[in-house]
């Protein structure tokens, strides 16, 4: 087995407000269980993110709660690093963009792009607000879709049909603070990113990995460029964000998508800085066989599969040149995008103005970490937009998690753990049938690794689920507590089997359910951890020090092995996996849907 080398770039959420489920299911989720499994499968992976902190998404909040950007960006900061935590999603590095780092380096590819001539200089108009005395931001400006005719789409982009806007096209442009705010156009210099000098390039890079894509992000993408591809201004009238690099642009900033792209190599970069190996990211990024993925949103596209590819195009070198072993190596673009769909609510779409969301940090108070996990793993909008419900969330919480994983782990532990004396038993010779279960549980590392090394998640997990289903089956068939009145070594077979299984099953599972699957590791009497440990630390920069959570992958390392359960182990006192939803909660949490949600202190 060779081992590859995987980048997993998830997007950044902007810090503005609480993480919620459509995040939960659109990319951290998938790029989590992505992570794992490869790093159980033996791989190198490298997976990184963190708040984008930068942008009108913070601005407008801040001026919404009366306080700075920088508090409102810390305090939701935090919050990701806690949520993210408890929900296990395993960065190497989850960090923000408001870094020394990210800011420096950003600022070095700016100044680089400039250099090389990908930059130019245009006088842009924009919308002005005479009443505020300042140019509106694209995100401040609301009006009419001239694309779809969706009346509330944003100066940037369009929520209803997700095309990148024009604001000063829009029809009937307006402040969405305040809608009598008619804006009139003005103009103010900016700095563009030629991307039409990167069209053959993006044509030919698109048209290599049209065939491994997801169809809907490749057909977008070429729609993207097939129109032409126009400069995209890059800089800001704005004052919080990354400064641009040259005398007399004080008063502006780089634009924050320009810089928040970026996130995924600066934070390769701080990552290996942390590790005390400066050089060690240039494994992921200048090296051709190593393969990037970015898990992101489907509003997110056009940015992941073109802007970004021609931002790395454009560096071409400075970080290589004095280094003779990377010369002549460019920096490696995304091997895939497996931008999800989007997961609605109760058949409604999400919503903050409506309160119309299921806000994780108030999930996870009230649900185990796995069973959410679970359930939007089984919901994933891989092809379509699905929805979140919550009798769904009961049902298959009860009917399949508890049903067919849940109860067979906690029968069949417990059985042995009082009938067999706590340890487990040691069988003669294994039945054909028996022989058959334990090989197809085997045969599930090379089916589910396989679906999930292609990211087709919710399949991976539906046959990780139907192979537990076919354990339960066949040991409706054995019976080994009706069998042991007579026949104590059949079944000492049986439930042999049956644990074999499990801890088979415990690893096909880990990648969707890691805390279940730790657990079940241990009632089958191991030591140690299936996965690192998530820390939450602090580094120190020059001018001031930032959290970030971090993970150490390495107890991971090539667990993705069948079962060598010894017979005669000890087993640990088995206590119940999963536990049952009351019916009772779909009415409760719906009820919430759309309520009020108290506000916390920045
Ligand atoms: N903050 C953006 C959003 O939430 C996503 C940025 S992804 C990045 O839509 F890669 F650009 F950071
Ligand atoms: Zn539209």
């Amino acid at each position: 087995m060779s081992t590859e080398t995987i980048h997993v770039s998830v997007a950044w959420p902007y810090a503005n407000g609480d993480l919620h489920i459509g995040h939960l299911a659109g990319c951290y989720l998938p790029a989590d269980i992505f992570a794992r499994f490869h790093r159980l499968r033996g791989n190198q992976v490298l997976m990184v993110s963190g708040s984008d902190s930068h942008g009108t998404p913070i601005t407008v909040e801040a001026d919404k709660r009366g306080t700075s950007a920088r508090a409102v960006f810390e305090h939701y900061h935090e919050r990701f690093l806690q949520t993210q935590r408890k929900i296990g999603i395993s960065y190497d590095l989850f960090t923000h963009t408001d870094t020394e780092n990210h800011h420096r380096v950003a600022q070095d590819i700016f100044t680089r792009l400039l250099a090389q001539g990908y930059l130019y200089k245009e006088k842009q108009t924009l919308l002005y607000s005479e009443s505020e005395k300042r140019f509106l931001p694209d995100r401040y400006v609301e009006g009419t879709c001239y694309i779809c005719k969706y009346p509330h789409a944003r100066g940037d982009q369009c929520e209803n049909c997700g095309n990148l806007m024009d604001a000063t096209q829009l029809i009937d442009p307006h402040s969405r603070n305040n809608p009598n705010d008619k804006l009139v156009r003005r103009e103010s210099q900016h700095y563009f990113l030629d991307l039409a000098q990167f069209t053959d390039q993006i044509l030919a890079y698109l048209a290599a990995h049209e065939h491994h894509w997801r169809p809907n992000v490749s057909r977008f993408s070429q729609n993207f460029v097939k129109d032409g591809l126009r400069g995209r201004p890059i800089t800001r009238d704005i004052d919080w964000g990354v400064r641009v690099p040259l005398d007399g642009w004080e008063d502006k900033r780089l634009y924050v998508w320009f810089d928040a792209v970026m996130g995924y190599f600066t934070a390769s970069i701080e990552w290996a800085q942390n590790m005390g190996q400066p050089d060690a990211w240039k494994k992921w990024w200048y090296n051709p066989e190593a393969k990037i993925y970015n898990f992101i949103g489907k509003d997110n596209i056009p940015f992941h599969t073109i802007i970004w590819q021609a931002e790395l195009l454009g560096i071409d070198g400075i970080y290589n040149e004095n280094d003779s072993t990377h010369g002549d190596i460019p920096l490696q673009l995304p091997y895939d995008v497996p931008a999800n769909e989007f997961m609605n609510i109760e058949g409604q779409q999400f919503s903050t103005s409506r309160n119309w969301a299921v806000w994780l940090p108030d999930l996870l108070e009230r649900y185990q970490a796995d069973a959410v996990r679970f359930y939007v793993a089984r919901t994933f909008p891989e092809r379509q937009d699905s929805d979140f419900s919550w009798d769904g969330f009961v049902a298959r919480v009860n009917n399949e998690l508890l049903a067919a994983w849940g109860n067979l782990v906690n029968r069949m532990l417990g059985f042995a753990f009082k009938r067999f004396d706590g340890v487990v038993p040691a069988p003669d010779n294994l039945t054909a049938e028996d022989e058959a279960i334990i090989a197809r549980c085997e045969a599930g590392f090379e089916l589910v690794g396989g679906l999930i090394a292609d990211v087709r998640l919710k399949e991976a997990l539906e046959e990780t689920l139907s192979l537990a289903r076919g354990v339960n089956g066949w040991l409706n068939e054995r019976e080994p507590w009706k069998v042991i009145k007579q026949d104590r070594a059949d079944a000492a077979r049986s439930v042999y089997t049956a644990l074999r299984c499990i801890d088979n099953l415990k690893i096909l599972f880990a990648p969707f359910t890691p805390f279940s699957s730790q657990q079940v590791h241990e009632m089958l009497g191991y030591a140690g951890q299936l996965f690192g440990e998530q820390r939450i630390e602090n580094y120190s920069e020059e001018t001031r020090d930032h959290l970030a959570l971090v993970y150490d992958g390495a107890a991971a390392i090539g667990r993705w092995e069948k079962s060598a359960l010894p017979a005669g182990q000890k087993l640990r006192k088995p206590s119940p996996l999963f536990t049952k939803l009351d019916a009772e909660i779909v009415e409760q949490e719906r009820g919430n849907l759309g309520q009020a949600r108290e506000e916390r202190e920045i």
